[in-house]
């Protein structure tokens, strides 16, 4: 039996900055609102006109993280996106990567798993190795939402929160079973879909009937019932956090670096004293980068290592909720 652990990894976000201030240009909001209710400051949203996407924007993160990884990209043996913002409706943007990074003609899957997206993905390249059948695996969360969003009024309480980024790593074959991933966990409840959902176009409610509809149909735009997610969030992201600590017999005072999912900074404050976790343990970015659903694990874990806040042995936490509703946790040992 082998294991799994991260030899590179990397981030991209588009230069285009958005601040809470250039919000309140085009719809009823303002900084204080924002970074009160959400801790955001600022978001990278691609330009428009611009061609790039969340396939472009995750080969660019992609190529980073081969390169810190020390290989080829010939020596990758699989990929897996992570992505609730996928370039075309099919096919997924792994097989994109396959070729714009000019790829062997290896596997390439899409995870359609929102805010958990990087760690159903990581989860899933952890299974691939540690059966033995690949040795190095791509894996990658980005997110185009700023074309997608409600840009008025009537989505200031979706549209604020969203940001555009990429993030991705090696994930490598290692005999030393006390490093790389020790376990994950994963959970999903359907019922609550409908609470923060893109319900359309869908083979159910297909364009033409949106463009036909008599009144105002804006099923195409996120719908997010924030309370009812805030309230799930904090309880399930504490439920899968314990179930990765009791698995491994570890404590919260033996986490070197917990990275919550980037939902809302009053999220991760909320965890953070519940589990009673100094500043240093824990790693937020969503001041800068606002919520890049998929990519925000990925982008937040990338820029704590390039800060050195990462180091051999560490144990590092990562959690997500979200959509679907989805949950999740893994705990690595660096
Ligand atoms: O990543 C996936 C998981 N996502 C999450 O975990 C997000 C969870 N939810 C949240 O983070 C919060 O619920 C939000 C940040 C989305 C919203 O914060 P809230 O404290 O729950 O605010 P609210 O939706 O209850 O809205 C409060 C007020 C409303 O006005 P009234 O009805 O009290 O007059 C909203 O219309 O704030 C208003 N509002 C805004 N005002 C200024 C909503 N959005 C805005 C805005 N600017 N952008």
């Amino acid at each position: 039996m082998y294991n799994a652990k991260i030899t590179g990894l990397g981030f991209y976000v588009p230069d285009n900055i958005v601040s809470n201030d250039d919000l309140a240009k085009i719809m009823d909001t303002d900084d204080a609102w924002i970074q009160e209710r959400t801790g955001i400051k600022q978001r990278h949203w691609i330009k428009d006109g611009s061609d790039e996407t969340s396939a472009s924007m995750g080969a660019k993160a992609a190529k980073i993280a081969i390169e810190r990884a020390g290989l080829s990209k010939d020596e990758i043996d699989f990929i897996v996106f992570a992505t609730l913002s996928p370039d075309f409706y099919f096919p997924g943007c792994g097989v994109q990567i396959q070729d714009m990074l000019d790829m062997q003609t290896v596997g390439a899957l899409d995870v359609r798993n929102q805010c958990s997206g990087f760690v159903y993905a990581l989860s899933t390249a952890d299974q691939f190795i540690k059966t033995g059948m690949y040795k190095n695996i791509l894996v990658i969360g980005s997110e185009y939402h700023s074309n997608g969003l409600d840009k008025t009024t009537r989505g200031r309480g979706v549209s604020v929160i969203f940001g555009d980024g990429a993030g991705a790593c090696v994930l490598s074959r290692t005999e030393d079973n006390q490093k790389g991933i020790l376990s994950s966990h994963l959970h999903s409840q359907g019922k609550y879909a409908d609470k923060l959902i893109v319900e359309s176009p869908s083979i159910k409610h297909w364009v033409p009937e949106i463009l036909e509809s008599d009144e105002e149909d804006i099923s195409y735009f996120p719908y997010m019932d924030g309370t009812f997610v805030f309230k799930n969030a904090v309880v399930r992201f504490s439920e899968v956090m314990m179930e990765a600590l009791t698995t491994n017999n570890i404590a919260s005072t033996d986490i070197d670096l917990f990275i919550p999912h980037q939902a809302n900074l009053r999220i991760s404050q909320f965890i953070q004293h519940k589990f009673k976790l100094k500043d240093e343990q824990v790693y937020n970015n969503i001041m800068n980068y606002g919520n890049t659903t998929a990519a925000s694990i990925i982008i937040a874990l990338s820029e704590a290592w390039e800060k050195g806040m990462v180091k051999e042995n560490d144990i590092v936490l990562l959690a997500a909720f979200g959509s679907g509703f989805t949950w999740g946790s893994v705990l690595i040992r660096w």
